[in-house]
Parts: structure tokens; C-alpha cells; sequence
């Protein structure tokens, strides 16, 4: 039977040390600033900045909320991005994805100074990444490395085994793996032989978004399994993406859907708010 990677306790741990980390940062005179955009009305994306905001203000940092219409313009978008770059009271600026289809997320996501990028999702914060220079790092994937330094992990030669390939979890920790000298595939729908891949697996990165896609069955005795999927189903149960019980009897570390690596992603905004904020301290 597997260990639970208690992402709930792991973030509750950070957050406070974070805290204190804030609170040295105050006496110094620099308050770390957030600016949360969020364009239209999108009910999970409404929940999820309602909650950075939440976590913000228990950790000490400012947080700003930028509300907009659905109908707003890239040009307005645009702008306001411009005024946040040159606000000097904010540290970082996210904007919440996904963005109405009018507008082009890959041009709002350049637009965003790479000094304040603590979503990590700019091409330069992404290249930096590639080369081995990290700056700001991805919030989920970087929460995820986070959860197998707590274990601890060694990921030195494993084999790593990414569903998904998303440039939010599944390319980014796909880089994070890599740089820690782990062998990495990444599986994605076209991927033939899904099964063969996750069963050679020492780690198994699961972000596809299906619930419960990858079988129990399919992993390997003793691995490490890392569930970011969050679907909700029958009943509102939500599970992730890899069926949970039967993957727990075979895995040795397990993350649980609630709890797992959820809690993590906002945690490690919070850290990347509060590093860009340091460099302000060092200037
Ligand atoms: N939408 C889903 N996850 C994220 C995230 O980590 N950052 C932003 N900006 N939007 C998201």
C-alpha cells in the first residue's frame, strides 16, 4: 500500500514560512504586490482567483483584482497589462486562462514584462526554463517538484512518464524532470501503446484532464504517481486522472484528488510573488 503526498499539509508548511519571509520583506519596506486579471465570467476561473486572492491576503501580500468584461478588447487587455508593468507596487501579474476567443492569449502572455511573470507562462520565462537558466517557474509543475523534494525524491536516472502536454503542466515538468537528470517521455492522445509507457514509469506525471484515464493496473509496483487532474463527476465527487485505488495498491507515494497537487499551484505563485518582490529589495 502507498504513502499519501499530502499537498494540503506540504502548502499549509510553506505558507507559513512564507509568511515570515513577507513579514521580513515589510520591515524592509517592500509589501509583495499581486495584480490578478480576470477577463469574463468563466464560474472555475472566478473561483480560482477568489481563492489566489484569499491565500494573498493570509500570507501578507497585497493582492489587486482586475476585473474586466468579456467584451473587453486585446487593446484594452493590452493596456492594462502595460500599466501593470510600470506600477511599481506589483511584483507579479497573472492572468487568468482561459481569455474570451476574441483575444489572443499567446500575445497578452508576451505582453507581460518577464521581471513580473510569476505564472511563468512568458516565452522567455519558458526558454530560460529550457536552457537551464529558470526564472519564474510554472506554478503547478513547480509545486509538483516541490512535492517530490518533501518525500524525498531522488529523480537522478528514473524514468518520468508525462500525460499531457500542455504548456501549463505537462512541457513545463517534462523541463523540471529533465533538469533534475531524470529520463522523460511525454504521452499525449496520439501517443500509441499509452499502457506500455505508464507501466515503465518510476514516476508517473498524470495531466490530461479525463477522469480516471490511467488504470491502476497499468503502473508499475513501487512507483510515484502525481495526479494533477481535478474532473468532477457523478454526484459531484471529483477525481483525477488516474484511478485512484487501484493505483494506490501498486504505487509506493501517491498524491490524493482533493489535496494533492491542487493546494500546491497557489502556494507556489505566492513563492514566485515573493521572490520577484526580494529582487526589489536587492536593487
Ligand atoms: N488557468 C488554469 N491554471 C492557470 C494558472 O496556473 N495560471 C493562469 N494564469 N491561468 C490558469
Amino acid at each position: 500500500m502507498s504513502q499519501l503526498i499530502d499537498g494540503k499539509a506540504l502548502a499549509a508548511k510553506m505558507r507559513e514560512q512564507m509568511a515570515d519571509r513577507v513579514q521580513e520583506l515589510e520591515k524592509k519596506g517592500v509589501t509583495p504586490g499581486l495584480a490578478v486579471v480576470l477577463v469574463g465570467e468563466d464560474p472555475a476561473s472566478r473561483v480560482y482567483v477568489t481563492m489566489k486572492e484569499k491565500a494573498c491576503a493570509a500570507t501578507g501580500i497585497y493582492s489587486v483584482e482586475h476585473k474586466l468584461a468579456a467584451e473587453t478588447t486585446q487593446q484594452e487587455l493590452l493596456a492594462l497589462v502595460d500599466q501593470l508593468n510600470n506600477d511599481e507596487k506589483i511584483d507579479g501579474i497573472l492572468v487568468q486562462l482561459p481569455l474570451p476567443a476574441h483575444i489572443d492569449e499567446g500575445c497578452i502572455l508576451n505582453a507581460i514584462s518577464p521581471l513580473k511573470d510569476v505564472d511563468g507562462f512568458h516565452p522567455f520565462s519558458v526558454g530560460c526554463l529550457a536552457t537551464g537558466n529558470p526564472t519564474f517557474r510554472s506554478c503547478t509543475p513547480y509545486g509538483i517538484m516541490k512535492m517530490l523534494e518533501s518525500i524525498p525524491y531522488d529523480l537522478n536516472g528514473k524514468e518520468v512518464v508525462v500525460v499531457g502536454r500542455s504548456n501549463i503542466v505537462g512541457k513545463p515538468v517534462a523541463l523540471m524532470c529533465l533538469a533534475e537528470n531524470a529520463t522523460v517521455t511525454i504521452c499525449h492522445s496520439r501517443t500509441k501503446d499509452l499502457e506500455g509507457h505508464v507501466g515503465r514509469a518510476d514516476v508517473v506525471i498524470a495531466a490530461v484532464g479525463i477522469p480516471e484515464m490511467i488504470k491502476g493496473s497499468w503502473i508499475k509496483e513501487g512507483a510515484v504517481v502525481i495526479d494533477v487532474g481535478i474532473n468532477r463527476v457523478a454526484d459531484k465527487k471529483l477525481v483525477g486522472d488516474v484511478e485512484f485505488d487501484a493505483a494506490a495498491a501498486r504505487a509506493s507515494y501517491i498524491t490524493p484528488v482533493p489535496g494533492g497537487v491542487g493546494p500546491m499551484t497557489i502556494t507556489m505563485l505566492l513563492f514566485n510573488t515573493i521572490q520577484s518582490a526580494s529582487q526589489r529589495v536587492a536593487k
